[in-house]
């Protein structure tokens, strides 16, 4: 990890009273420990991310990027440190009370969208609520409304078959949405859409970080990461640099040179 970097961050992010959204310290996560198999995947992040920030988070396949989302997506739990969400220290809750804070506070993004191929988009969207027990006129309501946030108002009966890419990849950004949460999160948003639809989804999360939504992209795209205000490069399980910029954040192609040969791969993968 690059200290300077990383202290200039830290001072150049917005004051707020608030706690910071995400804070992490220490954090590590180690599969199938004390066995053949076990991997390393993070060691020792210390990660903060202010309300309303924009971040990518880039590096080499297997740097533990998605690691890294699932622990602060409350989708696993870390093998050290620990990760506070909006203050709150995640390992002080309950299976019930991180599955709450997970559908309250946190909207994710997965790459292949994960929609539903017999509902339509208005029932994929609205899919979130019926679990929270919101009645069905409400779901129906707050599922078009999210539609025609992300321009899909007129698309909402159609079926993910009969959308194209990027419209499939709006309503999964619409479902992510649905519970108007602080932090939204999408692993290689992009990876599976030509570019210019996949300027159109980054229009899409600049808007909603200028409505106050904190965005967290993983990505291996360098023309993605240029979009975010910040940029954190994974190291073989370490948050290697952490930088800042005013506007779009130059990266380094060396950072992300690694990753270009599996980049035209990654569309293939299916994440969990
Ligand atoms: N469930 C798991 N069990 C065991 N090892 C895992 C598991 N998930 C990931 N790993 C290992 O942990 C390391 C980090 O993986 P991770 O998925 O976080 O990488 P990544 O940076 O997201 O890579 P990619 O860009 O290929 O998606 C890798 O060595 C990977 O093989
Ligand atoms: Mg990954």
């Amino acid at each position: 990890m690059n200290a300077t970097a990383a202290r200039s961050a830290q001072q150049t992010a917005q004051p707020s009273a608030k706690p910071p959204v995400i804070e992490t310290r220490g954090l590590g996560k180690i599969y199938s420990p004390d066995s053949e198999a076990e991997v390393i995947a993070l060691q020792d992040v210390d990660l903060r991310i202010e309300h309303g920030e924009f971040v990518a988070i880039v590096g080499p396949s297997g740097s533990g990027k998605s690691t890294l989302m699932n622990l602060i997506g409350c989708l696993d739990s870390p093998s050290s440190g620990t990760y506070l969400c909006d203050g709150v220290d995640v390992a002080d809750l309950d299976a019930e009370e991180r599955a709450v804070l997970r559908r309250d506070k946190i909207g994710f993004v997965f790459q292949g969208f994960n929609l539903l191929s017999r509902m339509n988009a208005l029932d994929n969207v609205a899919m979130p609520l019926s679990y929270a027990r919101v009645p069905v006129a409400e779901r129906r309501q707050r599922a078009s409304e999210a539609l025609a946030a992300v321009g899909l108002g007129e698309r909402m009966h159609h079926r993910p078959s009969e959308l194209s890419g990027g419209q499939q990849q709006r309503v999964a950004i619409a479902r992510a949405l649905i519970h108007k949460p602080a932090i939204l999160m999408a692993d290689e948003p992009t990876g599976a859409l030509d570019s210019r639809t996949g300027q159109d989804i980054l229009a899409l999360f600049e808007r909603l970080r200028d409505e106050g939504h904190t965005i967290i992209l993983i990505t291996h795209d360098a023309d993605v990461a240029a979009h975010a205000g910040r940029v954190c490069v994974m190291r073989d399980g370490r948050l290697h640099t952490d930088t800042l910029s005013a506007h779009r954040a130059p990266v380094d192609d060396a950072e992300m040179s690694a990753d270009t040969s599996r980049a035209e791969t990654s569309g293939a993968e299916t994440r969990a």
